[in-house]
């Protein structure tokens, strides 16, 4: 490992804005901080928007930055890349964001029911082979876990560079008729001037610098609807 990167993990325990549970509290399913993050962290009743697979946090600082009436947390399993985002937070003090280091697989252990008002899902791995299908952040059992905290009809937001991805979850929203709010192959085509979209992560500059069109999703996930996988 680096000298960079260990130096990072070590300072990163130490930031007040990071949350680092072991396994055994994110397995155990009842994590302190569940139901309690905007009264104990945020120390509001604002509105809880999350980024899963935030990396280096570029969305959820520059989504914070904008709303400070929202409360912000990236969630992501890489320190090293979380440090970028949490040390930004504390040298600007956005006092609204607040990093998560897990899993996403075990997102459900952290949050009690209705907490998150709405998902940010930047640039995930696409996951193209069929048989990794199901760790797509939008396959339908992520889409399920989510609702046990989502509110009801929260809303989903998808920027991918990944056709493939953008394609598949197009087709999960068509199954199962979920409300599609608005859908775009080309965001910086269709939406120069849109403040929200127009936040750039790494990997979407990273991506910009290749040419490929950046595409975006943004839909509403009910609560009571079991999401079903659509046929191949
Ligand atoms: C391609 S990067 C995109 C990072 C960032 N959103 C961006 O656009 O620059 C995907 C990120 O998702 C994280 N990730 C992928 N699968 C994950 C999982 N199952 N649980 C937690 N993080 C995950 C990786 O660590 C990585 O930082």
């Amino acid at each position: 490992m680096g000298k960079n990167k260990l130096a990072r993990f070590k300072e990163i325990r130490m930031f007040k804005n990071v949350f680092e549970p072991d396994n055994h509290e994110a397995r155990s399913g009842n994590y302190f901080m569940k139901g309690n993050w905007k009264q104990d962290y945020y120390k509001n009743k604002n509105p809880l928007v999350i980024e899963l697979g935030c990396g280096k946090g570029e969305y959820s600082v520059g989504l914070a930055r904008k709303f400070p009436e929202k409360n912000f947390l990236g969630v992501d399993i890489k320190g090293a890349r979380m440090w970028c985002g949490a040390k930004t937070a504390i040298d600007e003090n956005i006092i609204n964001l607040a990093f998560l280091r897990t899993w996403i697989e075990m997102i459900k252990s952290f949050f009690g029911q209705e907490e998150v008002d709405e998902i940010w899902i930047t640039f995930p791995d696409p996951q193209e082979k069929k048989r990794r299908k199901k760790k797509r952040l939008t396959a339908t059992g992520f889409l399920n876990s989510y609702r046990s905290f989502l509110i009801d009809n929260g809303i989903i937001h998808l920027k991918t560079d990944n056709d493939l991805l953008y394609n598949y979850t197009l087709s999960v929203i068509n199954f199962n008729n979920l409300e599609l709010v608005y859908k775009t192959s080309n965001i910086h085509k269709t939406d120069p001037d849109d403040e929200l979209l127009q936040i750039k992560t790494h990997y979407e500059q990273l991506f910009l610098k290749e040419n490929k069109n950046i595409n975006y999703l943004k839909f509403k996930l009910p609560k009571d609807k079991q999401i079903i996988e659509p046929l191949d």
